[in-house]
């Protein structure tokens, strides 16, 4: 059995320009600024509206300059600059309005709470005709870049289904913005996978789900759990089922996704959500119908995770469009509304609730 190469990592932009960031809080600390470090990406400036967390985030990472406030962040910042937000959704689209004509932002997820928010910052970044992008970074985690070379080769076929389990205790005190949200769960986690998808398989045409909160996180009203199925027709079959209220210890928690096809089979274990942030090793497992000397299942070795390496590929991306490297830029907020209608249409889906029974 020849032993496969995969790509596995992000094409970096030959000449990185400078990243100023807005909003320093959890993520840039676990993921961004990690993920700039390994790939030498240079951040030249930052600003929080919480000046504690600023000072703190620039003493760990040796940001060369703090900003006191957003314009002073847009006035001082290089002409050349990507501005990265990873603040609330909520917050996207007042700073938006503050970015220069032209300029390049990369704007962490969700897109705004909701289908509207996702309007405005769209209408917002085609105003001022911002180079922007959505930071799906998942797309760009080694494991589904190796997934996805290993599917465009054509080596497990014609895709025919996709799957997500996710059941795990996720620590939704890290995020206390979240607690008063009406929408959670789909909206701030499932949403990575309903735009993997969407990037393996386009849009879908119609969404059924159910999304719930938890008796043992009733303040959680945002939801918890939910289950999606994303209609394809017959092929392929879609599904999301997440349960972050999973309390009974590790050993039975799971977070993967697999892709099934005519020829073979991929699944990976993503560890991130079973010990968030540290989480746990990832596998990735997959099985060749074709091998005539095995076909059996194999692990191939991942070198990088989705915290951080994932992040390394959402901002590289951006800066080869910006640099005119590459002409596609695959999140942007062209295509990254089409995931929020989904989404959207995940709560219009779950309010309505199923088909009543017939009367017997
Ligand atoms: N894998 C992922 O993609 C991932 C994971 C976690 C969080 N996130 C996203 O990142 C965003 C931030 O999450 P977090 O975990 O860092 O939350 P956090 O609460 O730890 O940090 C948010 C930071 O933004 C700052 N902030 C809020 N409004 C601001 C404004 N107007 N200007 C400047 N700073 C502002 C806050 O002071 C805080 O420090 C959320 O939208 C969340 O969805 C993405």
């Amino acid at each position: 059995m020849p032993q496969f190469e995969f790509r596995q990592s992000a094409i970096l932009p030959a000449n990185p320009p400078p990243i100023v960031s807005i909003g320093l809080g959890g993520i840039v600390h676990d993921a961004h600024y990690p993920a700039y470090q390994i790939a030498g990406f240079e951040v030249v400036g930052g600003f929080d509206i919480n000046g504690e967390r600023a000072a703190m985030m620039r003493d760990k990472f040796n940001i060369p300059q703090l900003y006191d406030s957003l314009s002073q962040t847009i006035a001082l910042a290089p002409e050349d600059a990507v501005f990265d937000i990873a603040v609330p959704g909520s917050a996207i689209a007042n700073i938006l309005r503050g970015i220069p004509r032209g300029r390049a932002v990369l704007i962490q997820k969700p897109m705004g709470e909701d289908l509207a928010e996702a309007g405005q910052i769209l209408r917002i970044c085609r105003e001022q005709e911002l180079v922007a992008a959505i930071n799906f970074q998942l797309r760009f985690a080694p494991f589904v870049i190796a997934a996805r070379d290993m599917i465009e080769q054509g080596l497990i076929g014609e895709l025919y289904d996709m799957e997500f389990r996710v059941q795990c205790n996720t620590p939704w005190r890290l995020w206390p913005f979240l607690f008063p949200l009406p929408r959670v769960e789909i909206l701030y986690h499932s949403i990575h996978y309903v735009d993997l998808v969407r990037s393996f398989c386009g849009s879908p045409r119609g969404v059924h789900a159910k999304t719930v909160s938890h008796p043992s996180a009733p303040d959680l009203r945002g939801g918890a759990r939910s289950m999606i199925i994303m209609d394809y027709g017959e092929n392929p079959r879609v599904n999301v089922m997440t349960n972050h209220s999973h309390v009974y210890g590790a050993e039975k928690e799971q977070s993967y996704v697999k892709f099934e096809g005519s020829k073979g089979a991929i699944q990976i274990r993503a560890g991130l959500n079973m010990n968030y942030p540290e989480g746990v090793p990832d596998r990735f497992e997959y099985i060749l119908l074709d091998d005539r000397d095995d076909p059996s299942w194999r692990t191939l070795d991942i070198k990088g995770s989705w915290f951080p390496e994932a992040f390394i590929g959402a901002m590289a991306s951006l800066m080869r469009y910006v640099n005119g490297e590459t002409n596609s830029l695959p999140t942007s907020v062209e295509d990254a509304i089409q995931t929020m209608a989904t989404v959207e249409a995940a709560y219009e889906s779950s309010q309505q609730g199923g088909a009543p029974l017939p009367q017997v």
